[in-house]
């Protein structure tokens, strides 16, 4: 098969979340230039509009929708009225996520106040794990529904994190039991919905540049800090996530399920050379 028939994305109805900024936009772009429909999800409404604006002028069929992923209700509502938009639901990328700082050392290895384990307050417990966890349960049940009228099946892709994996002393405690939590989520859905083709794979990203947590990973100190844990000694740009996402939507991974792609330049060897 020639490379553009294997990653080809063409027409493929397409929902992200968090798709405003950052990765999510990164995902919607790669979709879009591919020729892809795709939705865009996302709770800043400014933020959505100019994410629109951007793919329509660069030729893309876009369309925006303010949604809260944590309002069960308004979400399901969005991906229904997107599913019969487009006619049909072929690709959804749970992606929106935030930050949890922070963590119980500094980025200068000093123990914080905030972020040791018995200061977490349930707000802040409650909001990482409805934003970062329950939202992709939420967005695959409602997914699914649309996907399975597909003769052809359809293709989930979840944002985790290198934190998925493993434990962190930079980031706030409960980012990584809710990353743990989705990674795990993918696994599930994946055998489950393997029946109907539907096939569910989860992209754990290292660092990125983006708006996440403020922008605090582009923060020179923060960069400093985090590219140290990294072999190629830098953080990534977000055009850097583009191919795992259009493999994971595309023909060219029909025989890919319940995998995990890690995308952190080598993080997860533990180099601090
Ligand atoms: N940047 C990184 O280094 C990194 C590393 C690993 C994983 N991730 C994950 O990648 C995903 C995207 O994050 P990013 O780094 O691109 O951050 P970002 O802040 O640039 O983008 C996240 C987007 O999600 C939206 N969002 C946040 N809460 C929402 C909600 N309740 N409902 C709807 N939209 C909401 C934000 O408005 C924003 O547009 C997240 O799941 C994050 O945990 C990021």
């Amino acid at each position: 098969m020639k490379t553009s028939e294997l990653f080809d994305v063409t027409g493929l109805a397409t929902i992200v979340t968090g798709a405003a900024s950052g990765i999510g936009y990164a995902y919607t772009e790669a979709m879009a230039d591919n020729g892809a429909r795709v939705a865009l999800f996302d709770i800043d409404r400014a933020g959505l509009d100019a994410a629109v604006a951007k793919i329509r002028s660069r030729g893309g069929e876009a369309r925006g929708t303010a949604v809260d992923v944590t309002d069960r209700a308004a979400l399901r509502a969005a991906i229904d009225d997107t599913a019969r938009a487009f006619g049909r639901l072929d690709v959804l990328f749970a992606n929106a996520g935030i930050d949890s700082p922070p963590g119980f050392l500094s980025m200068t290895g000093e123990r914080t106040v905030d972020g040791a384990f018995e200061n977490v307050s349930d707000e802040r417990w409650d909001k990482v794990i409805a934003t970062n966890f329950t939202s992709v349960f939420t967005s695959i049940r409602a997914a699914v529904p649309h996907m399975k009228k597909n003769p052809q099946g359809g293709r989930i892709i979840v944002t985790t994190s290198v934190s998925a994996l493993r434990s962190e002393a930079v980031v706030g405690m409960p980012y990584m039991p809710a990353k743990a939590g989705a990674a795990h989520l993918v696994r599930q859905a994946a055998l489950e919905l393997a029946k109907f083709n539907i096939l569910v794979n989860a992209i754990a990203p290292g660092p990125f540049i983006t708006n996440i947590a403020g922008g605090h990973l582009r923060n020179p100190e923060t960069v400093k800090a985090f590219a140290r844990a990294v072999p190629f000694h830098r953080l990534a740009s977000t055009d850097e996530i583009q191919g795992a996402a259009l493999f994971l939507a595309s023909p060219a991974s029909t025989y890919v399920t319940g995998a995990q792609i890690i995308v952190d330049g080598g993080t997860m060897l533990g180099n601090w050379d």
